[in-house]
């Protein structure tokens, strides 16, 4: 096993630093950059289902289910195809509209996870078309979908889902970059300078592994007697911060919530005090000014603000206890980019716990019983 975790104390940190490799791997072979061109098996031969989709529904759980959300965000932007995001659990027994010009896409790490599995059956018995993007090759889902598209992230060991995570970012990216492409949503030059940046995001992953790994051991010492977190992220990071207070509770048993920025006023701010950290996704690309003003709200009622910002940001970092830079992209890369640092600083107030980080209490790697 100590083999196996390649000088990693833990397979979740080993597989954290794989990020910059499970992402170009999955990029690998369909990004051509200098062709101008994605290519898709999966998606191409069956193009014009999706293209005459009457919408798209992904069905997820867990971890699968925020990359999901965050693909509903690059579809409807890119491809201008309506998407929906349901939990598998609650999607296969509410008797759901389902037709033959629906296209249903399962997300699922290990392929095997009972609910999405129920729910799948369900919209192929119903005539839907079923995608599949799958981590595990040759899962039960992979076999039972009309097609599909493998995530090549590689063996992910830790029951915290990480690097499947932002594969899965990766091959919805793509999906949502090649429908739009082909449906005449995106353009020709946003097209390539999307793709290029696309590329270059693996080379990005790297640098903020290592302008982060310190600082977020760092800032997690502070935070080991913790026993709330808030996450708290807009647009595409709504979905980024969600993930965030996963990774957070699932390992540390801290209570963590997460929530898109504006709800804030809605609810959750009648938890802050100066005993309340809230980690801000707050990237110059994505609502910045909006995200402004709840940050100053949060400080007005002494919060302890942990900021994921680009370099160089001056206005939420003032505010800011504790400051992550990150380096800045368009917003649709920002969820990749932003969810490592919330990963290290999950993995390091777990450690700092004495938490089992790699096998959480309760929880099983993947879930096959409902
Ligand atoms: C993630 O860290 C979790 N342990 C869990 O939420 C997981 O994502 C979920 O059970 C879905 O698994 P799947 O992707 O294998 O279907």
């Amino acid at each position: 096993e100590q083999i196996e975790k390649g000088g990693y104390e833990h397979f979740m940190l080993k597989e954290i630093f794989e990020q910059p490799k499970s992402v170009h791997d999955t990029m690998r072979g369909r990004l051509l950059v200098d062709e101008g061109v994605i290519k898709m098996a999966g998606i191409w031969d069956h193009v014009e289902r999706f293209k005459n989709a009457n919408r798209i529904i992904i069905i997820a759980c867990g971890t699968s289910w925020h990359a999901g959300l965050i693909g509903e965000y690059l579809i409807e932007e890119y491809a201008r195809i309506p998407v929906e995001v349901e939990y598998a659990s609650e999607f296969r027994y509410r008797n759901p509209i389902i037709t033959d010009k629906d296209v249903v896409i399962a997300i699922s790490q290990s392929g095997e996870t009972a609910d999405t599995m129920a729910a799948l059956k369900l919209a192929k018995e119903k005539g839907a078309f079923i995608y599949g993007i799958c981590n595990v090759v040759d899962s039960s889902i992979a076999r039972i979908t009309d097609a599909g598209s493998y995530t090549h992230a590689g063996p992910e060991i830790g029951v915290a889902s990480t690097k499947a995570f932002t594969a899965q970012l990766t091959i919805l990216t793509l999906i949502a970059f090649k429908l739009g492409k082909h449906n005449g949503n995106l353009g020709n030059a946003e097209f390539m300078s999307l793709i290029a940046e696309l590329d270059a995001i693996p080379k990005k992953i790297e640098d903020v592994l290592s302008t982060t790994h310190e600082l977020t051991q760092n800032i997690a010492k502070d935070f080991v007697k913790a026993t709330n977190f808030l996450y708290l992220g807009r647009g595409y990071n709504y979905p980024a911060a969600l993930e965030g207070a996963l990774k957070l509770k699932e390992i540390s048993y801290i209570h963590a919530e997460g929530y898109p920025a504006a709800e804030m006023k809605h609810g959750p701010i009648a938890l802050i005090d100066e005993n309340m950290p809230i980690v801000i996704i707050a990237p110059k690309k994505g609502h910045y000014d909006k995200i402004v003003s709840n940050v100053q709200e949060i400080k007005a009622r002494k919060g302890k603000i942990i900021a994921v910002v680009n370099k160089g940001d001056r206005q939420v970092s003032e505010m800011a206890d504790y400051v992550i830079e990150i380096p800045e992209t368009s917003e649709c890369f920002s969820p990749i980019v932003a969810s490592v640092p919330l990963q290290l600083l999950a993995y390091y107030i777990a450690v700092y716990r004495g938490a089992n980080v790699d096998q959480p209490r309760n929880l099983a790697k993947s879930v096959t019983v409902e």
